[in-house]
């Protein structure tokens, strides 16, 4: 399956983007606190990515937490904090370890300073690497990146061109999601990589997320695969 798909070139999504929903009501469903459910929603991530850089992926976006998810009761932020403090720098170095470059994106700066340090320690370490990434997105929401884009841009004082502005986003010089998947029966993007989607296929599975495997990721790029992608031209000019 995976040779099959690194074969067919195209087919293949660049840059795949997820939503990873369905954490809480995945533990509840099995009588856990919803701590439960992110531990193993983290390690299903890092399944994830490993098989998809494994299958010839470039760069994959995960959506850990929103500005919006700040808001949450401080015990389940906890869980989560103490989940990057745990576990985050052996996970990633495991993944970066393909030489993979680490960005962070979103305003850290919300979160406690040792959690802070950890993040960018991991970003650090893998500095040197282009060409494979992967984005954790963090206190993360798309119109605020806007803004924030928007800014650098007013302070430069230049016109913008479409491929300017993309530059000044967290994403500058990534190609943009192709594929953007969202578990959890919820069909919307939630403030997620707003500007970026423009052109993504989205794809909405009923999963929880820990429950998403290594297969359902290869279905939903085989289904991705079969998406004729005209970027708004006929199909007779593709
Ligand atoms: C949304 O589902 C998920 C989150 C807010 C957290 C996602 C985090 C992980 C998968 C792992 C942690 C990764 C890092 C890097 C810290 P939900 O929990 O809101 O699920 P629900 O909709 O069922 O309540």
């Amino acid at each position: 399956m995976a040779g099959r798909i690194i074969e067919e070139d195209k087919k293949l999504p660049a840059h795949i983007a997820l939503i990873m929903d369905g954490n809480g009501r995945w533990a509840k469903k099995r009588l856990m606190p919803r701590s439960f459910g992110h531990k193993k929603g983290m390690e299903r991530m890092i399944g994830l990515m490993e098989h998809a850089f494994d299958m010839g992926v470039r760069y994959m976006t995960v959506y850990a937490l929103s500005t919006e998810n700040l808001k949450r009761p401080q015990e389940e932020l906890n869980g989560l904090f103490d989940l990057i403090r745990n576990h985050f720098s052996q996970y990633m170095s495991r993944i970066c370890a393909r030489g993979v470059r680490l960005k962070i994106i979103g305003d850290i700066s919300l979160l406690p300073p040792d959690v802070q340090e950890i993040l960018r320690d991991s970003e650090q370490k893998t500095s040197h690497y282009e060409g494979k990434g992967i984005n954790v997105a963090l206190c993360y929401g798309a119109r605020a990146e806007i803004v924030r884009a928007a800014n650098l841009a007013i302070e430069r004082g230049e016109p913008l061109t479409e491929a300017s502005f993309s530059e000044l986003l967290y994403t500058g010089g990534q190609p943009d999601p192709d594929l953007i998947i969202r578990t959890g029966k919820e069909v919307r993007l939630s403030n997620f990589l707003l500007w970026q989607a423009a052109y993504a296929e989205l794809y909405f599975s009923d999963k929880m997320f820990p429950e998403f495997t290594d297969s359902d990721l290869e279905k939903a790029i085989e289904w991705y695969g079969a998406r004729t992608r005209r970027f708004g031209k006929t199909d007779e000019q593709l």
